[in-house]
């Protein structure tokens, strides 16, 4: 494993097997129900989210303890960031309290990246502005590979606001990575310009995005990101872009639908499809956990 991780892009399929691998050991651990590991004792991560987070910074807790590390969390609204000081110097400071890891979520596309070139220690990237999400795109490798028992040649379909999200993007590359084929549907404005060239499909409608589907992953509405007029109503959003029970007859025999959540129901799927028996959205969270508890391990776990 690299030092940092900031993104799928470039990343190569055995870099990514490392992860599913060591994932797949931590998932062991976590079903047996055994939270006292101590393959990190005496390590030191920070979480520092500018954003808001349930998942993301909660999972990377829970992950830091389960792995017998210590967590320290950076409380960015009542932090000296509010008073004017910069992401290194924050960064700095952290790193000077001796932290081994660095966990950042901030708004801008790149500022994990301007951490990584100007600190020791190992930087994650969990989630920057509309770049990449990767630890969100490993969880959701590792829940279909768990599922299927592979991704080589699963046709996932990404619906909603591919142009805004970082999830998308970090999927697009992980999947494709992983020999899966991908397709994505949404409002024209939220299709980002040239999109094909990254490998991926454009549907025409949302009944050819679902038709013979394996997975079927639907992304949030990002309103905080959107410039007003990228379509004209929630209501005609769920009417021409939702996934409910009578589009998803379309998506093969034994698809899956995943999310990777805040889901804002009634809009981007109904209820009944996020609750039904081929919902894994909560699996998806679980294996959150394991995926990060592997990241940190392979990362920062002393070699005997
Ligand atoms: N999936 C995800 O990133 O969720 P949070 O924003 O709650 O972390």
């Amino acid at each position: 494993m690299k030092k940092h991780l900031l993104g799928l892009e470039g990343m190569t399929r055995e870099e990514i097997e490392e992860i599913l691998d060591k994932a797949d050991e931590m998932r062991a651990l976590l079903d047996a129900g055994k939270k006292d590991n101590d393959f990190l004792r005496g390590k030191c991560v920070v979480t520092m989210f500018y954003e808001n987070s349930t998942r993301t910074r909660t999972s990377f807790v829970t992950a830091t303890k389960y792995c017998g590390a210590m967590n320290v969390n950076l409380a960015v609204g009542t932090s000296s960031v509010q008073k004017g000081e910069s992401l290194i110097d924050t960064a700095h400071t952290l790193e000077s309290n001796k932290a081994d890891a660095i966990i950042i979520r901030h708004q801008a596309s790149g500022a994990a990246k301007l951490l990584a070139d100007n600190v020791n220690a190992c930087v994650i990237n969990a989630g920057d502005g509309m770049h990449e999400h990767p630890t969100q795109a490993l969880l959701d490798l590792l829940t279909m590979r768990r599922h299927f028992g592979k991704t080589d040649g699963l046709n996932v379909s990404i619906i909603g606001d591919i142009k805004h999200s970082r999830v998308a993007r970090s999927n697009i590359y992980g999947l494709q990575t992983m020999g899966a084929k991908v397709t994505v549907y949404g409002p024209k404005t939220l299709i980002p310009t040239g999109i094909e060239q990254s490998g991926a499909r454009v549907a025409t409608s949302i009944e050819d995005a679902l038709t013979g589907a394996d997975v079927v992953m639907g992304l949030r509405i990002q309103l905080e990101r959107q410039e007003k007029g990228m379509f004209p109503s929630i209501g005609e959003y769920a009417k021409y872009y939702g996934i409910n029970t009578e589009r998803l007859k379309l998506a093969k025999k034994g698809a899956v639908l995943m999310h990777p959540m805040p889901v804002n129901r009634g809009v981007e799927m109904t209820h009944e499809v996020c609750d039904c028996d081929d919902s894994l959205l909560l699996e998806q969270v679980t294996n959150g956990v394991a995926v990060r508890m592997a990241i940190l391990t392979l990362m920062l776990e002393d070699k005997k």
